[in-house]
């Protein structure tokens, strides 16, 4: 998919770089991202958003991959920003992203945080819970400004996913309820707030999604809600946020929409249920993560070692894993994978593919058909563009790869190889314990 093809050597090639040519460039494990790719997911999203007719913003949820290149494509494709933490705020401040497009969430940002976005001028606080809403008052009162707040929801939807990455559910850390009340007390607080401006509310009901029932629901439900608060309190919400988890083809078992249907289907309920509710529509706002960068991702490793277990299991190891790539173990996520350096070889063996971390759990995946599998072969693994880098760990101290940009027939570092310096870069001995070695 995307820009990936075998070239005539035989070899994997994206975004017109020859993948084998990448690893005596940049070495091995190397994230690989098809620029071009990245692209075109963000002007599908733009696209079909213009195509509805309403206002809308689609903000890149950073968390799934945030590096100052990433954040610099997103601004230059036209999207706003969803950040999580001072780390992903400062990130996309130092890439010079606009701050009046970027959208500040999480459940428990500090004052630090606060203060921080608050300065830089940001577009919009997604509020949480009571505590932010008092210390977000406080803090805009206290420089005298006011500043943009949407409250998050939980409108009670289970999304059919994986139950780590489920939100939307009434048992959750995030949001107010609407069910039980908190979410209506949020908004009368927040509409009282002299240094709050309501814009309106937020809910996201978790990541890898492929049903849009799910969406339609949270949609149905967030409209009843806005009509109880306009009845009650006379608040009208200028904008209603639907978050992320429109999900993607990791392998044959995923069977995702297209950017465009997924778009549809929100836009055509917020048209269907707030219709009867509003005489101007609400903007819409999104904010995809995976579906604009997972499926550009690919893992090159190098192929090392291997062990053959007869009449049981051959694994061959690579020269990464749980630290580059945490998924299968975390969630037990399933990915495909490919000889690089040998894509015309018809699959020939089922292996399974181990990293280098000292724990049994640290498998890429199993049972994977390739070629006959050697050391020294290229082993690239598809669909690693979101949460992986994102989520990499030093974990055995092992260093955490290079990200390339790949873009007709160039090949752009975006983030360098961590040295071994980079390392021990943090780490300090005491006094006490430096003592001469005896
Ligand atoms: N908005 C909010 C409020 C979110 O919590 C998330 C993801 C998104 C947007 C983006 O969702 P996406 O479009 O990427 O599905 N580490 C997990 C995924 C965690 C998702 C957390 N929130 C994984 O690797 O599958």
């Amino acid at each position: 998919h995307g820009t990936s093809k075998i070239n005539a050597l035989g070899h994997l090639e994206i975004g017109g770089c020859d993948t084998v040519e990448l690893k005596q460039t940049y070495s091995t494990p190397l994230y690989i991202v098809d620029e071009a790719l990245v692209r075109q997911r963000c002007r599908e999203y733009m696209d079909a958003f213009k195509a509805s007719g309403l206002a809308f913003q689609v903000a890149y949820a950073s968390k799934a991959f945030c590096v100052m290149a990433m954040c610099r494509l997103a601004e230059e494709e036209g999207l706003s920003l969803d950040v999580v933490s001072e780390g992903e705020l400062y990130t996309a401040l130092q890439a010079g992203f606009p701050a009046q497009r970027i959208h500040f969430h999480g459940n428990n940002k500090t004052m630090d945080e606060l203060e921080m976005a608050i300065e830089a001028k940001i577009g919009c606080f997604v509020a949480d819970n009571f505590t932010e809403l008092h210390m977000l008052q406080a803090l805009a009162a206290d420089k005298g400004v006011s500043v943009n707040v949407l409250l998050r929801v939980t409108p009670g939807v289970e999304a059919h996913t994986h139950e780590y990455i489920s939100t939307g559910q009434i048992d959750s850390k995030f949001g107010f309820d609407i069910g039980n009340g908190s979410a209506f007390e949020a908004v009368e607080l927040a509409s009282r707030s002299l240094n709050l401006n309501l814009l309106g509310v937020h809910s996201h009901i978790g990541s890898q999604i492929f049903e849009v029932e799910g969406f339609q629901l949270a949609i149905e439900r967030v409209a009843a809600f806005s009509a109880d608060v306009k009845e009650r309190l006379d608040v009208t919400f200028k904008v209603i946020n639907l978050g992320g988890g429109f999900g993607i083809r990791y392998t044959d078992e995923d069977t995702p929409l297209l950017v465009s249907d997924y778009v549809r289907a929100i836009t055509d309920a917020v048209k269907q249920y707030f219709a009867g509710i509003y005489t101007q529509l609400p903007e819409i706002w999104v904010e995809p993560g995976r579906s604009i960068v997972g499926d550009a991702g690919t893992t090159l490793y190098t192929v090392g070692t291997s062990k053959d277990i007869p009449g049981v299991r051959k694994y061959v190891a690579v020269d990464g894993g749980m630290t580059d790539n945490p998924r299968p173990a975390l969630y037990g996520s399933k990915y495909e994978a490919m000889l690089a350096n040998r894509g015309n070889d018809a699959a020939e063996e089922t292996v399974s593919i181990a990293g280098k971390c000292c724990e049994s759990g640290d498998m890429l995946i199993w049972d994977a058909e390739l070629p006959k599998v050697q050391s020294g072969d290229l082993l690239a693994v598809a669909c690693t563009g979101a949460y992986n880098y994102a989520m990499a760990s030093n974990y055995n101290r092992i260093r955490r790869p290079a990200v390339v940009f790949v873009h007709n027939g160039r090949g752009d570092l975006v983030v360098k190889r961590e040295t071994l310096q980079d390392l021990i870069s943090c780490d300090v001995i005491p006094e006490r314990i430096t003592k001469e070695p005896s």
